[in-house]
């Protein structure tokens, strides 16, 4: 007999991300050339002087810490919040994960009872679903369309809102989108919350990624009147190109912060001791790193812009922050591959994949159809190169004749 698992399970799919990369891995493992456009980190690595702390910091950090974090940590987030986000929060509130998807697992767990609704807009980022499905949430999915800049409006989350409703996940600036609001159309959602009692919680992981001088602007900055239900979840993997020291963390009100402790001290215990000293070096060190890798982010997204409406039957709206672009690709349905013609975002990925290995994600488990996401944390030169061949490879292509463009 099978050994039987929890049926919770059954709710959740595996990460598409993750499927996608094995499957480039399989192929670059082949000998193909595969131009990696899926992974979610940065392609730096971390800067010298957050090693050199890291390195310094081992002679000292064999032992535990305290559950949810150092209170050194603490404070060098509550120093940095006020210094990037402009809002000033107490070390109390603040508790440190292994990364901000596992402070985003705690939230879940801490909040969510089988049946509660969380409003979630679309396209969102895959992990805010199926953590609280695997409690037995029931996400509320919100339509968002690439001519509103993907934002939610403040209708559409009016009409989400239900007395089931329990949470809202927003994400700004957006992975997979991009997209991020601005400080008025923030206080316009706040304005829809305040008529409510669900917890907010809302992803800055971007909020340093950000171009053309847009200002992103942290929630809890403009509705500090939500204080007593906002979360807000940040970390050091995406601004500092740290995705493999896994620190993140949640800032949230006390009842939840403590909770939050109480289902880390039963669980992981604290974050890598090491890996918190680092923390502190990065929050705490010199911006020009941050400042440079944000230059050359906005550069690829702009080479990577123009090459995919380079490409017939791509249309790509400009994101204002993190590193994703989200094309629509339904312009190239109807291309005959492998004895079938393209009618998904995951046939067009697989399509490209195969025939230019250019590995991106189809947006389906973004809750997305019709779009791929392409990282551009990777060089200018593999950017143009790639997207040259899937242009030479649009243009080539054998085609469904109701379908050709
Ligand atoms: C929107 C968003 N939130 C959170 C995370 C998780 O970040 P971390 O590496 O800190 O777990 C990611 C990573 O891809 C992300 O894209």
């Amino acid at each position: 007999m099978p050994v039987s698992l929890a049926r919770r399970l059954d709710e959740v799919a595996p990460s598409a991300t993750l499927a996608m990369t094995a499957r480039a891995a399989e192929l670059r493992a082949s000998g193909r050339k595969v131009y990696t456009f899926g992974v979610g980190e940065p392609d730096f690595e971390t800067p010298e002087f957050i090693r050199e702390a890291a390195q310094k910091a081992l002679a000292t950090s064999s032992h535990y810490t305290a559950a949810t974090g150092t209170i050194e940590l603490k404070e060098a987030i509550c120093r940095a919040t006020e210094r990037d986000r402009g809002w000033c929060p107490s070390p109390d509130s603040v508790t440190v994960s292994v990364g901000a998807k596992h402070a985003l697992f705690n939230l879940a767990m801490v909040l969510c009872d089988p049946g509660d609704e969380v409003v979630i807009p679309a396209p969102y980022w895959v992990s805010y679903p199926a953590q609280w499905q695997l409690f037995g949430g029931k996400p509320r999915v919100v339509e968002t369309k690439a001519e509103d800049g993907w934002r939610m409006t403040p209708s559409a989350l009016e009409a989400a809102l239900g007395p089931k409703t329990k949470a809202v996940i927003l994400c700004s600036p957006s992975n997979p989108t991009g997209a991020a609001y601005s400080a008025d159309e923030l206080r316009a959602l706040a304005k829809v919350l305040a008529n409510t009692d669900a917890v907010l919680i809302v992803d800055e992981i971007y909020g340093e990624l950000v171009y053309d001088g847009f200002e992103h602007v942290s929630f809890a900055k403009i509705a500090p009147e939500l204080e007593d239900r906002l979360v807000i979840v940040d970390g050091v993997s995406k601004t500092y190109a740290m995705t493999g020291w896994r620190i993140g963390w949640a800032i949230a009100p006390k009842r939840i912060v403590k909770a939050l402790s109480k289902v880390q001290g039963q669980s992981t215990t604290n974050p890598t001791a090491v890996a918190q000293a680092a923390a502190i070096a990065a929050l705490e060190g010199p911006r020009d790193e941050v400042r440079r890798m944000r230059d050359i982010f906005s550069k690829r997204r702009d080479r990577m812009l123009a090459g995919l409406r380079d490409v017939p039957g791509i249309e790509c709206d400009t994101p204002r922050g993190a590193f994703y672009a989200f094309p629509s690709v339904a312009g190239l349905y109807g291309i005959h591959h492998g004895g079938s013609a393209l009618d998904s975002a995951n046939d067009v990925a697989l399509w490209q994949l195969d025939v230019c290995g250019i590995a991106a994600v189809p947006g389906e488990p973004f809750g997305a159809p019709g779009h791929v996401r392409f990282t551009y944390a990777t060089s200018e030169e593999v950017i143009d190169e790639a997207l040259a061949q899937l242009k030479e490879a649009v243009l080539k292509a054998d085609r469904h004749p109701s379908m050709a463009p």
